[in-house]
């Protein structure tokens, strides 16, 4: 099994949008209360006392957005203060990124993942539920963001589309072409059913390997590399800047080579994204005094079973029975 390193830190549960295949509509959430939130502090306790010492070197801030948490630029100055820190990520919405780029930059922030299902702003708002406004205001608020991140110089820079049935699959080969003039790396997500089977019932998902087709027939395609090991095949339209990336959860199951754990805003560390068992509750832990080295047996405990903790029910298109948790509390 690969060494697990990488920690996806969720640092706010609460987002600025509600896209359809990660909050579904008319879904009840119930968010984390301000005092249940792992302040500041325990957070960094956590990662210098607890998950460093176990042997994690790799850290992405994911929410919600996580350009809502209060305070989120001294956060990454000082999770990238750590000399142990060899990666800090994050993965963003990009609403908010354009004026905290280069602060968050400045700050240590060097490579970052912006969603984007849509070049289309009435299709990008039917996506992220943004419903009676026609204006074009969200999704140039993003494109904003995903502009000064560039001219920030984050490097790598991700785009991801979760590709949705119906709603922006007919958009593959326009978002592909980004890649041609721009050193930028669009991935195609296969759709997860978690948190959303209503959806996922209903429509599906279109496999990466159907997407490569018709990328491959329109200009051809070419296997490549990009820095930041992930759950992405990554290949190349030949002569393009940027790379394409595919995330195929549903078709290709990478669980074997799975290199994270999750830990969410109110301090819940899971083992798999789209399985709970095994769980633990550091926030509890921290408050009621149990120590960072008792904390650290057991993650190191919890490490040891990671494996046949995964999602190998995806034939069923089901996620675990003790499933509870959306994408947006998670972080993806
Ligand atoms: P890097 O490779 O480090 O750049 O990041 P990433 O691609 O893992 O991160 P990002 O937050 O951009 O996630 C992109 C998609 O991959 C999202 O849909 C995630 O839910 C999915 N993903 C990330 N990690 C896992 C994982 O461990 N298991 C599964 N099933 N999906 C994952
Ligand atoms: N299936 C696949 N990807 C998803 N994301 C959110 N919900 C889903 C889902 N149901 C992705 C978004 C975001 C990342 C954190 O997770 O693209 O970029
Ligand atoms: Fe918010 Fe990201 Fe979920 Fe969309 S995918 S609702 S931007 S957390």
């Amino acid at each position: 099994m690969n060494q697990v390193d990488y920690l996806r830190i969720s640092l706010i549960d609460r987002c600025n949008f509600s896209c359809q295949y990660c909050m579904p509509e008319g879904a009840e959430l119930d968010y984390i209360l301000q005092q249940d939130l792992l302040t500041n502090a325990e957070l960094l306790t956590l990662i210098k006392e607890v998950f460093i010492p176990v042997g994690f070197t790799r850290f992405r801030l994911t929410g919600g957005e996580p350009l809502l948490r209060r305070g989120v630029v001294e956060l990454v100055e000082q999770i990238a203060s750590f000399p142990q820190t060899k990666d800090l990520s994050m993965t963003t919405n990009g609403f908010l990124l354009a004026p905290l780029a280069q602060n968050l930059y400045d700050a240590g922030l060097k490579r970052i993942n912006i969603s984007l299902d849509s070049l289309d702003a009435d299709i990008f708002n039917q996506v992220i539920g943004n419903k009676g406004l026609t204006s074009r205001l969200k999704w140039e608020s993003v494109w904003n963001g995903i502009q000064t991140a560039h001219d920030v110089g984050f490097d790598p820079l991700k785009l991801n589309v979760v590709v949705i049935p119906g709603v922006n699959d007919h958009e593959i080969l326009d978002l592909a072409a980004l890649t041609i003039d721009k050193q930028w790396h669009v991935r195609f997500i296969e759709f997860m059913p978690i948190g959303n089977g209503d959806l996922f019932q209903g429509k599906g998902w279109i496999s990466s390997a159907e997407l490569r087709q018709q990328i491959r027939t329109k200009w051809g395609l070419t296997e490549s590399q990009v820095c930041g090991a992930g759950p992405a095949d990554i290949f190349r339209i030949p002569g393009a800047k940027g790379t394409l990336g595919f995330i195929s959860q549903m078709s290709d199951c990478f669980c074997d080579r799975c290199n994270r754990i999750r830990l969410a805003a109110d301090g819940w560390l899971r083992p798999c994204l789209l399985n709970e068992t095994g769980q633990i509750d550091l926030k509890t832990a921290l408050r009621s005094g149990v120590s960072t080295t008792k904390l650290q047996g057991q993650i190191q405990e919890l490490l040891t079973v990671k494996s046949e903790i995964n999602f190998k029910q995806r034939e069923s298109g089901t996620t675990t029975g003790n499933y509870s948790r959306t994408m947006s509390q998670i972080g993806g």
